[in-house]
C-alpha cells in the first residue's frame, strides 16, 4: 500500500469518514540540531504503542546514539545494534528482527539503534542499498515505523535515505535564526533527489511561551504544527526517562499536539 496516497494532503476531498484508512506508514523525523527530533519521535512512538499499535522506532543518529539517553538500561532487552544490520550485504526482515531492542514494559514497542559508545566507524561502511533495504523491510516488521534522523544528512546515508523513502517527513525547526539557517543550508542538498515537497510537514518545535504564534509565523512562515515547550518533557529528557507518562497539567498542550500529529500522519 502506498501510504502517501492516503496522507494529509489528499485526504480533504470529502473523505473525512475514511480517516482510519492510513493506519500504517513510515515517518521520518528530521530537523535542525537539538530541535527536538528524538523527543518527538519517542513521544509519538510511545503514544501509538500505548494505543496498542506495533511500532518500530529506528534511531538513525550515529553521532549521539539516543538509546542510552531515553530510558534506563534495565528497561531494555537485547544488546543489539543497528550497526550489525547495516553491515550485512542485504537487509532482510529477519535480520532486523534479530537486532531489535525491546522495552520490558511495553510489548508494542521495538527499537533499532546504535549502542552506547558506538559510532559509524564501529562497523564496516554501509551503502545506500543497505539503508534503502532497511526502510523497505522495516515496513514488514511493524505497521508503524518512526525514524529519528540525524540532522547532518550530507554525511549520514541512513538519515538521507530515510528522508527520501519515508511516506511523511516532519521537519522540525526552532524559532531562532540559527535553526532556520541550518535548514536553509541543508534543503538544497535534497532538492534534486526523491524529495517530495508534498510529504513534508514543517513543525515549530519546543516553542516557548514568549514565542507567540504570530511571531513564529513571521519568522518561520506557515507551519503545520506547533509543539510547545514543556518543563516536564525537558525534565524527562534530562533524566533519560522519555517513555514516562506526562501527568502534569502544563504538559497538556504538548500531549495534544502529539495526538494531533499522530492523527494527521497515521490516522490513529
Ligand atoms: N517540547 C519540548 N519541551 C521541552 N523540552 C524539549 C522539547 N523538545 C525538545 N526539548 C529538549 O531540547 C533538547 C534537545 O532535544 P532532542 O530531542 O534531543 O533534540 P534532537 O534530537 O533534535 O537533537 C533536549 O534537552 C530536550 O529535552
Ligand atoms: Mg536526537
Amino acid at each position: 500500500m502506498n501510504f502517501k496516497q492516503n496522507s494529509l494532503f489528499q485526504r480533504n476531498m470529502g473523505m473525512e469518514d475514511d480517516i482510519p484508512q492510513m493506519q500504517k506508514g513510515v515517518l521520518a523525523v528530521w530537523g535542525s540540531p537539538s530541535s527536538g527530533k528524538t523527543t518527538v519521535a519517542v513521544k509519538l512512538a510511545d503514544y501509538l504503542s500505548r494505543k496498542r499499535k506495533n511500532v518500530l522506532l529506528i534511531f538513525a543518529d550515529m553521532t549521539a546514539p539516543p538509546i542510552p539517553c531515553i530510558c534506563s538500561p534495565s528497561d531494555l532487552e537485547g544488546e543489539k545494534s543497528l550497526g550489525s544490520i547495516l553491515a550485512a550485504t542485504h537487509v532482510t526482515e529477519n535480520l532486523i528482527k534479530k537486532n531489535c531492542i525491546f522495552h520490558r514494559k511495553n510489548d508494542y514497542l521495538t527499537m533499532v539503534g546504535m549502542l552506547k559508545g558506538e559510532n559509524v566507524f564501529t562497523y564496516p561502511p554501509y551503502e545506500q542499498t543497505q539503508a534503502t533495504e532497511l526502510i523497505e523491510q522495516a515496513r514488514e516488521v511493524a505497521p508503524f515505523v518512526i525514524i529519528d534522523c540525524g540532522s547532518v544528512i550530507a554525511s549520514d546515508i541512513l538519515s538521507a535515505v530515510a528522508l527520501m523513502e519515508a511516506d511523511t517527513v516532519l521537519r522540525l525547526v526552532n524559532c531562532d535564526l540559527k535553526s532556520i539557517s541550518y535548514l536553509s543550508s541543508q534543503l538544497p542538498l535534497l532538492r534534486d533527489n526523491k524529495w517530495d515537497a508534498d510529504k513534508q510537514l514543517k513543525i515549530a518545535s519546543n516553542v516557548k511561551q514568549q514565542e507567540a504564534s504570530t511571531h513564529i509565523e513571521q519568522i518561520l512562515g506557515n507551519v503545520a504544527f506547533q509543539i510547545p515547550h514543556s518543563k516536564e518533557v525537558e525534565t524527562q529528557g534530562l533524566e533519560g526517562n522519555l517513555f514516562a507518562e506526562l501527568g502534569l497539567k502544563e504538559s497538556r498542550a504538548f500531549r495534544k499536539e502529539i495526538e494531533k500529529i499522530s492523527r494527521e500522519v497515521f490516522g490513529v
